[in-house]
């Protein structure tokens, strides 16, 4: 049993990765069964592959689109959404491009790596919404096709959501990492901005993973489970 509880917290980082979405069905990235065991990114997340074949990348995109469409928000994401609503000060920092935090029904989220549920037009410089599945049409009016609003391997972070993800990791007072390997930079650096500002720190994961140490507190379970013992 753990002695941290959100009430004894206002302002509070979720800083979110795919283990997060896990319940709900979503395939992780890493590990056995991850989307990088079956497709190669090189081939179909990065903008040179979209470069070379706009429709694979978007066959690839549809699919996911698919997958989490098919999914609902598990009790881990309706936790961290009923903990923002009680605490207003609460920001969710997610590496996660399916939209489940917003679905769960939290408002203040930055998304690190975009959205599977946003298209853009660099040529026309328009970013908008789009639900549909398959995404259609695939072009803008301009006849170039739109590109999931991705930040794909060799992509520059959104410096805009990155402030943001920055300001919020200086304010906290609890940060609470759930289900990310850590791996992926610059992301998985953000973290020690909340320990260096001294904020108490939590990482919830079925396993260690590079950057444990840097948390006081190292809960092993499923996010579900772990955020419900903590929101007692
Ligand atoms: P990973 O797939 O790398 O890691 C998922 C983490 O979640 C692992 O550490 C698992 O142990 C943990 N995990 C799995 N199920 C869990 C559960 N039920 N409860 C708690 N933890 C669980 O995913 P990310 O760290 O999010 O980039 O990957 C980072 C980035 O790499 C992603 O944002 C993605 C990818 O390339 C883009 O999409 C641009």
């Amino acid at each position: 049993m753990s002695s941290i509880r959100f009430s004894d917290f206002e302002r509070i980082v979720f800083f979110t990765g795919a283990g997060m979405s896990a319940e709900s069905g979503i395939p992780t990235y890493r590990g056995r069964g991850g989307i990088w065991a079956e497709y190669k990114y090189e081939d179909y997340a990065c903008q040179r592959a979209f470069d070379r074949d706009p429709e694979k990348v978007w066959d690839f995109h549809d699919k996911r689109r698919a997958v989490v469409r098919a999914c609902e928000p598990n009790p881990g994401h309706d936790i961290v959404a009923e903990v923002q609503k009680k605490k207003p000060g609460t920001i969710i920092v997610t590496q996660n491009i399916d939209g489940m935090h917003q679905r769960a029904g939290a408002t203040d989220v930055a998304e690190l790596h975009g959205s599977l549920w946003r298209v853009r037009c660099d040529a026309e410089e328009i970013v908008r919404e789009d639900t549909s599945v398959p995404m259609n049409p695939r072009k803008c009016s301009c006849g170039r096709y739109w590109r999931p609003d991705i930040v794909w391997f060799e992509d520059q972070l959104d410096h805009r959501v990155v402030r943001r993800a920055r300001e919020a990791l200086e304010q906290c007072d609890l940060l609470v990492s759930i289900g990310t390997s850590a791996v992926v930079y610059p992301a998985a650096d953000l973290p020690r901005i909340a320990v260096q500002h001294g904020a108490e720190t939590v990482e919830i994961n079925l396993e260690d993973t590079p950057l444990s140490p840097l948390y006081k507190h190292r809960l092993r379970g499923k996010a579900s489970e772990v955020l419900a013992e903590l929101n007692r």
